[in-house]
């Protein structure tokens, strides 16, 4: 169900559209950088946008701003310390300022704060509602230039986007070090902004795949022939890659197994590369526990029987005869031992007699559903940023799904994932 997005007109200004935050629990956690003076304007508008806002400072962040002045303007008292003052009373709040809270926005953060969020440490209020909650987190990293590069930074910045974190770059400009460089807290419109983005994206996911775990694979593999030649096909991953992401952004846990592909890793999913038939197949095997898998990869068919060690030099005239093996076919593999609570998806690619193919292969493999597309279709298969697909299930029943973005043809088979399921349970 797609839920219109949540603007307001301001009374105030009636040519600007104002984001509405009303119903929207945010904390809002401050740390010790220069930026912190910016967190009065955030809290202000997080405000006028009808948020509620719990501010949670660190130590550090009282030098560069008083909580009297983010306390006044949250009218809520700002948090700091993880014990109580008075050690009678309830040392638990950041367990349930972690439930409270529709998101929470580190703003900013330091390099300090990303490490210590990186690795789990939480020696404040701040870091241990950051551990405890489940909503989704906004880091938003501001620092000095060569901070905010160093590979120290990055790789904690890169660890947070894995453990499912959304990192909001900083800005690029004069640092308060008298640097210009990439550092700059971005401005609290834009914080606020990007706040309202991540909610609204959540709604409109649904989030109906939470607990389960999605394996998706994609792209092609390759076959090598020797050092400088390989067998592939044009696969560009795009189909896996929007499937991950959709998977992701409705809860799942999602492991993307993909062949080579230039496309950036999406976040919160955790990412494995291979190259070949055969090590796709060990990847997925590892992970064949999944409660979903859709095998979207253009998995190599036959690979060489050997690799040369060396480039193969022409000799004379003659041609060059390759010998060509069998790969394991992997989704087989996985119908064979499929457990009645798994859903097993197949792609087919198909170019002539497409449904009789499909709903061979759909009962062959012992899948639940078959998503076929023809690349002679416009605008279908490879490459393309749309698709054209018609769903297959276990009776041979067809659906078009007409041709779409590949984002919305993920959502559509994840819808049909998802009322296969719940066909399942009832009928268990
Ligand atoms: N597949 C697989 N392992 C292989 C080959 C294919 O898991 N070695 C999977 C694909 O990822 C896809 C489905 O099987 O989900 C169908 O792939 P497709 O290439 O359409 O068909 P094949 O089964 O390979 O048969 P053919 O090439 O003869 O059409």
């Amino acid at each position: 169900m797609r839920i219109p997005t949540r603007t307001r007109r301001s009374n105030l200004d009636n040519e600007k559209t104002v984001t509405d935050l009303s119903d929207r629990n945010i904390i809002l956690g401050v740390t010790g950088g220069i930026a912190a003076y910016k967190s009065a304007e955030l809290v202000r508008l997080l405000k006028k946008a009808g948020a509620t806002v719990q501010v949670v400072m660190t130590p550090d962040a009282t030098r560069f701003i008083g909580p009297l002045t983010l306390g006044t303007l949250s009218e809520r008292e700002v948090l700091m310390e993880i014990f109580p003052e008075n050690e009678s009373g309830s040392w638990t709040k950041h367990v349930s300022l972690g439930l409270w809270a529709d998101l929470f926005v580190v703003a900013p953060a330091t390099a300090q704060t990303v490490g210590k969020l990186a690795h789990g440490l939480c020696d404040s209020m701040l870091t241990a509602v950051a551990l405890a909650a489940r909503c989704p987190i906004l880091v938003c990293p501001a620092m000095d230039h060569d901070m905010f590069v160093h590979p120290a930074t990055q790789s904690n910045l890169e660890t947070l986007e894995e453990y499912g974190y959304v990192v909001m770059p900083p800005d690029r400009g004069e640092l308060a070090s008298g640097l210009v460089g990439q550092g700059r807290l971005p401005e609290p419109e834009a914080i606020v902004e990007r706040i309202a983005r991540e909610l609204q994206q959540r709604i409109e996911a649904c989030e109906d795949l939470v607990g389960m775990k999605v394996l998706v694979t994609a792209g092609p593999t390759r076959e090598s022939i020797d050092p400088v030649r390989f067998l592939t096909n044009h696969s560009s991953g795009k189909m896996g890659f929007a499937l991950a992401i959709a998977a992701r952004l409705r809860g799942a846990h999602v492991v993307l197994v993909s062949g080579p592909s230039d496309l950036p890793s999406p976040t919160g999913v955790e990412r494995i590369d291979v190259t070949t038939a055969n090590e796709m197949y060990q990847a997925v095997i590892r992970h064949r526990d999944a409660d979903v898998v859709i095998m979207a990869a253009a998995v190599a068919d036959y690979t060489t029987e050997s690799t040369a060690s060396s480039k193969i030099k022409k000799e004379g005239d003659g041609d060059l005869v390759l010998t060509l093996h069998r790969t394991r076919d992997i989704l087989a593999e996985l119908g064979r031992s499929k457990e009645p609570e798994q859903t097993l998806v197949g792609f087919a690619l198909e170019t002539d007699n497409e449904i009789d193919n499909a709903r061979r292969k759909i009962a062959e493999k012992n899948l639940d559903l078959i998503a076929l597309n023809n690349p002679k279709d416009k605008g279908a298969a490879f490459r393309h940023d749309t698709n054209r697909v018609r769903l297959i299930d276990r009776d041979g029943a067809v659906e078009d799904l007409g041709t779409k973005s590949k984002d919305d043809i993920a959502n559509l088979i994840l819808d049909r994932v998802v009322s296969i399921r719940l066909v399942g349970e009832v009928s268990e």
